[in-house]
């Protein structure tokens, strides 16, 4: 090893040029350069950039002159496009010349002299520091085969060793430098050192500072070469980017900001492993530590050599600076820069909470989703919240806000992630890591409702830390929870603001169960000062203790942090609709509707809705409020029912055409929908709605019978085309009607329960039957027959009735004695929604000759269809062509197969009939306790409830029934209200609707009615 106490040889400048001279045959002017521990000259050739003469240190062994050597022999072969020192041969051919001086003999190497200008003179530009990084990953990526013996040394500057630097302390006078350069040799020891065996070792250049780094002299910027590869060692792959670090990152204002530059630089030359960044911050810190103390040390020993001090002070103050970053941090910076997760497994931790949110207990007894939220105005610093928050003023905050909500109708104020804030203002938020900048960005999600107010746990943790901070505008009482769910890196969440009582109550090592209670937001006096809230947030790096969990960002760093503490909303089930609205206005929607479309339209509610999303049983609006669907039977399996968009997107992305082409999807679809459906229905068509399906019925039946005639019930709606408007009593018989067309017939609703009084319950069907007899006697008293006998299998708009049981035998009989056809609009009530059978009409047991479909049968994609018979479709078959541009695409051949796939694969007929009995059981207590109650009827899910103001009269409670439906969405639930009096609550929630769905459903309801009772 080269004793770096022998003196550096100190030839003249005539012996040098005589060196170059007669053992190189290099002649030219010479110059001294500096070196630490060798002699260094520049010999300038005319007409050449030249070379540098290295008469080494007489100490230093043969063997490590033979690995400079090699390794520059090594690099002329593996990297020849690296501008690193290049050799020339003495005259003998030798790499190494021995010449005599005093203190001698030496070794003379010459090398050719590299362009480029020091980067210690350059200007360290983010671009610069990359390229250096990329040009180290080169080099040590041409270096990787490369070993020698004299490569396996022992250094003071081998990283591997910096422990050792604990024995130069003595000679740091100043207590507070040695008590820092302690912090990190303590560190080094206990967490870095035992990893470092298992990091990667290679042959490296170690000493890549900013002297030794050449950047182009055309002001590019771009590094142009390495030199003096006398520091070259056997050591870690990894201190050769520390080493780098430590020197360029000095005296800037964002020295990790820096240092990542240089390591992803590195990292796309020569791929770096995570646990080799994992120590690169300490390994920066260790250089610095090496160097300080050696100075320090050769201070006491050799006090004249200014080389020695030349980086000296920059590294101390980057010391000071490295000791106030946590190493979590600056890690998470570099791992990122590299591609990597900000703390290990934090992208698959983030990606479990997003995938699992749904399933999450809710953090408040209400869930977030279905609260009306609105943002608390803490990203306007003029707002007087935010004004009186920053000056400690909790009550005034609060009166504001409170007052804020009242009128805007807000149940809870959020505090988004990441939003720029203003109010933290005292010097605590001062960046550490960027100089002369603050911490802006909050990195929690606030929660702002009255003190009080419980929180609990979305998933199971172990307690880690219950604290009180007592700072003003702190956290008051702080908890941090671990939580650690199968197939999910183990997280934390952080809750703070809270009361004290959970001091009492919780410790470290307790357990919570998923809903178990937390704690409750605190008052101002317990919470640090604060309008009362909860400032929840999760942190990926489980190692950080409660208060290193930084509340407030650095802006350039939200990236880092989004992945170190990232956004709690999905785990507090806030949907991300309540931080942006996208598109007009609900106001602006509404005007531009009234303008430029038909005003016949209607708009549900008079506060109209603006949904923007879909996600199951739940309708999400703009404003991120979720609203429990019970209305919507089109969504048959849950809005964006993932089966259906694959299935939908999939055929889209292949192929969508018109059935003149052959497809398999359309005889697949036909195939699988007949087999649904009784023997004789056998033969289907497809069209784009329901009112379509019913024209093309319409048809048929005529086709088939000859005749136009049709008998429909009162109150019916099958459809929007003029000849359907003719047959729904529900349209012409209504505002805007035109009444009763000659060839439409019209039989009473056979609704049991408004059945006259005198009926026999065993009657009423046949009572009901004998209605549509008296429709047919009058068509024939008027010469005509009936062409058709069209029903709801259950009359929907008529009020959610339900056929008296026989009612449609006994009609079915009558019509088609009559010539008739018996067609089953099943627009509405398709596709097993009543559990027991995929057909309403099956309930009845009788066998249509016309069954139309729609609604359901594409979970939202508009599709129908028509299934007949052998027979009526050998009728209709008279020479005309039926074309549908888009009916039975391959589209939507495809939804209609993925939905029945799903009714089947998931057994949804069994759930709507299981939800809908137990739902009809509560609808029953419900009855029990509400006189104004007068019937519950329903099967599967599709479900009535008939409001009257009187059970014996049954007079309707129509206004009853309009207070429950508002009163159900203000509570975010939707229904509706049906039936010629519109006192009937229908409900036709989604197949896929569950116990807990069933149960929110009667929550609103119980409430709802209680609410409007009380009213009355
Ligand atoms: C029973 C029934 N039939 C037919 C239709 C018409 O279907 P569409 O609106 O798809 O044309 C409807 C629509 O509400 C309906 O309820």
């Amino acid at each position: 090893m080269t004793d770096l106490t022998h003196p550096a040889p100190s030839l003249s400048l005539a012996e040098a040029q005589a060196i170059a001279r007669d053992f190189f045959g290099v002649e030219g002017g010479i110059s001294p350069l500096a070196s630490e521990r060798d002699q260094n000259f520049r010999i300038i050739v005319h007409g050449e950039s030249g070379f540098v003469l290295k008469i080494v240190n007489a100490s230093e062994p043969q063997e490590q002159s033979d690995f400079q050597t090699a390794l520059l022999d090594h690099l002329a072969q593996h990297a020849p496009g690296l501008s690193v020192p290049r050799l020339r041969r003495a005259r003998d051919g030798q790499a190494l010349a021995v010449v005599e001086a005093q203190g001698g003999p030496f070794r003379a190497r010459m090398v050719e002299w590299q362009l480029g200008e020091p980067l210690a003179k350059a200007e360290r530009t983010l671009e610069t520091l990359g390229d250096l990084g990329r040009v180290l990953g080169d080099l040590d990526r041409a270096m990787q085969g490369f070993i020698h013996p004299g490569a396996l040394r022992s250094f003071e500057w081998d990283i591997r060793t910096a422990g050792e630097a604990r024995q130069r302390l003595g000679f740091v006078t100043d207590p507070e430098k040695r008590a820092l350069l302690t912090r990190f040799l303590d560190r080094f020891d206990a967490k870095v050192a035992p990893r470092l065996p298992g990091l990667r070792a290679a042959v490296i250049h170690n000493d890549a500072n900013d002297w030794n780094v050449l950047v182009d002299a055309d002001g590019s910027g771009r590094v142009a070469g390495l030199i003096d590869f006398g520091d070259a060692l056997h050591s870690l792959l990894i201190a050769e980017v520390a080493v780098a670090c430590a020197y360029s990152i000095l005296d800037l204002d964002d020295p990790i900001g820096a240092a990542a530059a240089i390591v992803a630089g590195f990292h796309g030359a020569y791929p770096l492993q995570e646990q080799e960044i994992d120590v690169l911050f300490d390994l920066i810190a260790m250089r610095l530590v090496i160097s300080v103390t050696m100075s320090a040390q050769r201070h006491d020993k050799i006090a004249d050599n200014p080389y020695l001090s030349v980086s000296e002070a920059p590294a101390w103050a980057l010391l000071q600076r490295l000791d106030a970053i946590n190493p979590v941090f600056a890690t998470a910076i570099l791992r990122q820069a590299c591609g990597f997760d900000a703390a290990p497994g934090s992208r698959a931790a983030i990606g479990w909470i997003r995938a699992e949110a749904k399933g999450l207990h809710s953090v408040l007894s209400q869930h977030p989703a279905r609260m009306r939220k609105g943002l608390v105005p803490y990203g306007d610093p003029a707002n007087p919240m935010t004004v009186a928050s920053a000056t400690e003023e909790p009550e005034k905050a609060t009166a504001w806000w409170d007052e804020h909500c009242a009128r805007e109708g807000i149940d809870l104020g959020i505090g988004p992630w990441g939003e720029e804030r203003t109010v933290y203002t005292s010097p605590m938020f001062e960046s550490r890591l960027v100089a002369g900048t603050r911490r802006t960005r909050h990195l929690g999600l606030d929660l702002f409702l009255p003190a009080g107010t419980k929180l609990f746990t979305p998933l199971a943790a172990s307690v880690k830390e219950v604290v009180i901070e007592t700072e003003a505008l702190g956290y008051g009482c702080l908890i941090k929870l671990e939580h650690a769910p199968e197939g999910c890196p183990p997280f934390v969440s952080l809750w703070g603001h809270l009361a004290h009582e959970a001091v009492g109550r919780l410790k470290p090592g307790d357990r919570l169960e998923a809903g178990d209670l937390v704690g409750e937001m605190g008052a101002p006096a317990e919470n640090g000062g604060w309008a009362p809230h909860l400032h929840l947030q999760l942190s990926t790096a489980t190692g950080l203790t409660a208060t290193e969990i930084l509340g407030v960002g650095e802006a350039p760093y939200l990236p880092v942090w989004a992945e170190l503490f990232p956004d709690p909303a999905d785990f507090a089930g806030v949907p991300p609709e309540t931080f942006h609205q996208t598109g007009r206005s609900r106001e602006a929607i509404v005007a531009e509707r009234k303008r430029g479309l038909l005003p016949n339209l209607s708009i549900s509610y008079e506060e109209p809705i603006k949904f923007v999303r879909g996600d199951g049983v739940w309708l999400i609006d703009d404003r991120g409020r979720a609203y429990l669907d019970c209305f919507n039977n089109v969504c048959h399996l849950g809005h964006a029912h993932p089966d259906v968009v694959e299935a939908l997107a999939r055929q889209a992305g292949i192929l969508n055409t018109n059935t003149r082409y052959l497809h398999d999807n359309i005889v697949e679809y036909a195939e699988r929908l007949t087999a649904t459906l009784p023997d004789d229905l056998t033969v289907a068509s497809f069209a784009c709605t329901g009112s379509e399906a019913n024209s093309l019925m319409l048809r048929m039946a005529r086709t088939h019978t000859g005749r136009d005639e049709a008998i429909v019930l009162d109150w019916a709606y099958h459809g929007t085309t003029q000849a359907l408007i003719d047959l729904s009593p529900y349209k012409y018989k209504r505002k805007g009607g035109e009444g009763r067309k000659a060839h439409v017939f019209e039989a009473a609703i056979p609704d049991s329960y408004r059945a006259p009084v005198d009926w026999p319950v065993a009657e009423i069907a046949s009572r009901y039957a004998e209605r549509v007899a008296d429709e047919i006697a009058e068509m024939k008293r008027q010469g005509r027959a009936p062409g058709l006998f069209m029903a709801e299998s259950i009359p929907s708009v008529a009020g959610q009735v339900f056929l008296p049981e026989g009612y449609l035998k006994e009609v079915y009989a009558m019509v088609r004695a009559a010539g008739g056809l018996c067609v089953a609009d099943e627009v509405q009530v398709g596709f097993g929604r009543v559990g027991s059978h995929w057909w309403a009409f099956e309930l009845q047991d009788v066998v249509p000759d016309i069954v139309t479909m729609g609604k359901p049968i594409g979970n939202g994609h508009p599709m129908a269809a028509v299934v007949t018979t052998k027979e009526v479709a050998a009728s209709f078959n008279n020479g005309m062509e039926y074309f549908n541009t888009f009916g039975g695409n391959p589209v939507s051949c495809a939804v209609g197969l993925a939905v029945l796939d799903v009714i089947e694969r998931d057994g949804l007929r069994a759930n709507a009939l299981a939800m809908g009995d137990y739902l009809l059981a509560r609808f029953r207590k419900l009855q029990e306790r509400h006189e104004i109650i007068g019937d519950v009827r329903g099967q599967g899910l599709f479900l009535g409830i008939e409001l009257v103001t009187d059970r014996k009269t049954k007079a309707p409670a129509t206004e009853f029934a309009r207070a429950v439906n508002n009163g159900a969405r203000r509570r975010g639930v939707l229904m509706g209200t049906e039936g010629p009096h519109d006192n009937v609550l229908k409900l036709r929630p989604p197949m896929i609707f569950a116990k807990a769905d069933a149960d929110l459903l009667m929550e609103v309801l119980e409430e709802t009615f209680d609410e409007v009772a009380a009213r009355q």
